[in-house]
């Protein structure tokens, strides 16, 4: 008989579902349990995609292993969704180790910045960087992170800031998707910062003249492929109204939003994200309780970084008062020159420890409501029919390992799966 399902992991100690439902997303009590199956087995079909899921027995009733390609008995084991990282920044050349020493010194994000440092000795360094460069880092750490774990992740340009570094930097993203067998929703952000040289009123002008036009003709070509559009509205980077006309443009052609505000500063910023319908903010340290109801409302998602704010000794993103206020809380590495971090286990470690999560408030986070805030999660973030079969085998007999254990994820996370495949 010729086989015709890719994987069959059988006999997993724990099959973490997260939900069972069809739910694009997890709020408030939802939350308090995910969906488990103790002692289950998963079944990934032809086409990469989940056949079954369901109590071990049930499923070798139904399936024969003669027709998988490849078998693996996870006795012992944990099986999870792959996660899912929200927000990146991974595309860069020169790292800023050299600042790190700065902030332990107590240099703020905005001083470094302001000394010509920070995004700007980025984006020297990244205009410069060929993008046959570009492209070997960025698969680096991209590899990084899907053996943390990772098989969905938002990634950004951000570091041109003008048109041809920009569409270089989306080309890389590109390529590296097709040629890794990792999940991307790419994002525009050539307003990431004001570029030397200019006012904000004129980089405005330039993201909206030269770079989105040049960018839609790119994409209607056939040329190139981007879901978000981002911009990072803060005090002396992009107020709320060259954001909102930004974001604007974006969406109107057919972008996502998906944008960093409230930051350092309280700029109204997820009350704009409600107002324009954005998939999601991120950071939010500085929110205010209407922008937090003004996002509940609307089921703008709130991308919490807990890296940023423990790297930047910023105070914490008040997540008890978002997921009490029914907000979808999602989360992100931010991986940038700033936040070097590839894990998503260390992100969700931060987020229960400082940002006073529950694991299983964490876990969602960082699949199903990641998903979400990227407008994948009708196929990923949870282990139902029909979606992607991407998922983690952990060395361990109870899921919460991957969270409790703060790093060595290399011995933890036994196996990355991508699409049925073994990664
Ligand atoms: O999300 N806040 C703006 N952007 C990044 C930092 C980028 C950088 O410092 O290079 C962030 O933290
Ligand atoms: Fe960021």
């Amino acid at each position: 008989m010729s086989s015709s399902n890719r994987l069959l992991v059988k006999n997993a100690q724990q099959v973490v579902l997260i939900c069972s439902g069809g739910q694009k997303y997890l709020t408030g009590h939802e939350l308090q349990s995910l969906s488990v199956i103790e002692n289950g087995s998963v079944v990934i079909g032809g086409d990469g995609l989940i056949k079954a899921v369901g109590p071990a027995e049930t499923i070798a009733a139904r399936f024969s292993e003669a027709t998988f390609d490849k078998v693996i008995d996870a006795s012992g084991m944990c099986v999870l969704p792959g996660l899912v990282d929200a927000h990146t920044h991974p595309v860069w050349a020169g790292d800023r180790v050299h600042e790190f020493a700065m902030k332990l010194a107590g240099a703020s994000y905005m001083d470094v910045h302001r000394a010509g440092g920070g995004i700007h000795f980025t984006v020297e360094h990244t205009r410069a960087a060929a993008a046959s460069d570009l492209l070997t880092s960025l698969k680096s750490r991209l590899v990084r992170m899907q053996r943390a774990g990772t098989t969905l992740v938002e990634c950004k340009s951000g570091y041109g800031l003008e048109l041809h570094a920009e569409l270089k930097m989306l080309q890389v993203i590109e390529e590296a998707g097709r040629s890794l067998p990792i999940n991307i929703s790419s994002t525009f952000c050539g307003a990431h910062a004001v570029p030397r040289g200019k006012t904000e009123a004129e980089a405005t002008e330039d993201v909206l003249q030269v770079q989105l036009p040049l960018l839609k003709e790119q994409m209607s070509a056939g040329n190139l492929k981007v879901d978000n559009i981002d911009v990072f509205c803060e005090r002396g980077v992009f107020d709320v109204a060259s954001t909102r006309s930004i974001l604007r443009a974006g969406k109107d052609m057919g972008l996502n939003i998906n944008f960093h505000g409230d930051e350092l500063h309280p700029m109204n910023a997820a009350q704009l994200g409600a107002e324009l319908g954005a998939l999601a903010v991120s950071h939010l340290e500085e929110v205010s309780d209407e922008g937090i109801a003004a996002m509940a409302e609307a089921k703008t998602a709130a991308v919490l970084l807990p890296t940023t704010a423990y790297i930047l000794r910023l105070p914490q993103p008040r997540a008890r008062d978002m997921l009490e206020a029914g907000v979808i809380v999602a989360l992100g590495s931010d991986f940038n020159p700033n936040a070097y971090c590839c894990s998503m286990p260390i992100v969700m470690h931060l987020a229960c420890v400082n940002m006073k999560m529950s694991m299983t408030e964490a876990l969602a986070a960082a699949t199903i409501n990641a998903a979400y805030a990227l407008g994948r999660s009708h196929t990923h973030g949870s282990l139902e029919v029909d979606k992607h079969g991407d998922l983690l085998l952990l060395n361990a007999t109870r899921w919460e390992h991957l969270i409790y254990q703060l790093g060595g994820h290399q011995e933890l996370v036994r196996y990355v799966v991508v699409k049925g495949n073994v990664v």
